[in-house]
């Protein structure tokens, strides 16, 4: 059995991660080792195992020198701080990383296997050793359009993204319920009077909204009641860091970054807790039917769901209320564009810290086990 240590297992990313290790029996098969920043010798979280040490120091190489494989979901200080004095020191291990610091390096691999399981097979033979999780709305896009990428049926992709709150992290999503309850709050008098001018109710709830003292700390500026068309840093291209990924990873995950497919648009933070939209401008490098790009989409992975072009199956099925929690990814509004019949629009959703974050690590571990 691989000796795994686990690094970041409580925030919010490393909890889902955990969640999902419990869930698929994942701790069975391995010899897991909890690593902590703060807590060293503290007991281990309780994986069903009775020989877990008790927590190791993190930033100890020597204890993580003796571990098969390290995993972790402690962020990109962490990396930049270990992980290249651990290959200095000689350790040659598989590591594992949810933070994109090493997402672009010529030596790893970005783990999405139900997409480039190919990629990650041939990495492997090629001694390969470090595998890094991808960035949420990417891997989130490429389950969703699995079908026509491994076709290679798309000339580019335009996603217009809607991302929840906790792509920024925990804080961020406490801000967005904070500034939910002070909306309603300030408007409380007026909503509770079913005879108060709809008008007085709105100049009220944007007062709140830009009052010195509404909760923004974390966003910098509303987001409930309002939305932030800006994530990650400004490029010098234009984009934001968000809008850059969307291309160079994608093409990186399926190792054509030479030949790269063109993909843009612009992210956008909205109110939603946990799953992230995404609305899609596709152009196809052929004419076809509805029906067979459906079919195509629908066949090639367990998670993606094609949800027809109707109004009540596309208020049920593609939201973030419908999708959060579960490991779906559905893809509707499906449908060609009046622009011509290579332009075809979608719509997609997925949990952020599921199939965004979490669930490609635990597989690439399983992956290394097979
Ligand atoms: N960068 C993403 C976001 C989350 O801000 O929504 C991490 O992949």
């Amino acid at each position: 059995m691989k000796r795994v240590g686990l690094i970041g297992w409580r925030g919010m990313v490393g909890s889902v991660l955990m969640q999902r290790m419990r869930e698929e029996n994942d701790f069975a098969d391995i010899d897991p080792v909890f690593f902590s920043t703060s807590q060293t010798g503290k007991p281990a979280p309780d994986v069903g195992k009775s020989d877990v040490p008790a927590l190791k120091d993190a930033f100890d190489l020597d204890a993580l020198k003796a571990m098969d494989v390290i995993v972790t979901c402690q962020g990109g200080d962490y990396t930049s701080k270990v992980y290249q004095p651990l290959r200095d020191a000689g350790w040659d291990g598989y590591w594992i990383d949810a933070a994109s610091t090493l997402r672009m390096a010529d030596h790893s691999i970005i783990v999405l296997d139900p997409v480039n399981r190919d990629v990650i097979d041939a990495g492997l033979r090629d001694g390969v050793k470090d595998f890094v999780g991808g960035n949420c709305t990417v891997s989130l896009m490429m389950l969703a359009l699995g079908g026509l990428l491994e076709k290679d049926l798309i000339e580019w992709v335009s996603p217009m993204t809607y991302q929840a709150a906790s792509g920024s992290g925990a804080q961020h999503m406490r801000e967005l319920i904070n500034q939910m309850g002070r909306i309603r709050d300030g408007a409380g008098e007026l909503m509770d009077d079913p005879a108060s001018a709809i008008l007085d109710i709105d100049r009220q709830v944007i007062d709140t909204m830009r009052s010195e003292d509404f909760p923004s700390d974390q966003f910098g500026v509303p987001l409930a009641g309002s939305l932030i068309p800006w994530i990650d840093k400004p490029m010098e291209s234009g984009q934001s860091k968000e809008e850059w990924k969307a291309q160079s990873e994608t093409n990186k995950i399926l190792g054509r970054s030479d030949q790269p497919i063109p993909i843009d648009g612009i992210c956008v933070r909205v109110g939603a807790m946990r799953s992230h939209s995404q609305a899609l401008t596709i152009k196809l490098k052929k004419d076809l039917p509805v029906s067979e790009i459906e079919s195509i989409l629908a066949e090639a992975n367990d998670w993606v769901k094609v949800v027809p072009n109707e109004k009540e199956a596309s208020m049920e099925e593609l939201s973030p209320t419908r999708v959060t929690g579960t490991m779906s990814v559905p893809i509707g509004r499906i449908r060609k564009l009046a622009m011509g019949p290579e332009y075809i629009s979608a719509f997609t959703v997925g949990d952020q810290l599921l199939w965004g974050a979490a669930e490609p690590l635990r597989r690439m571990l399983r992956i290394l086990q097979d």
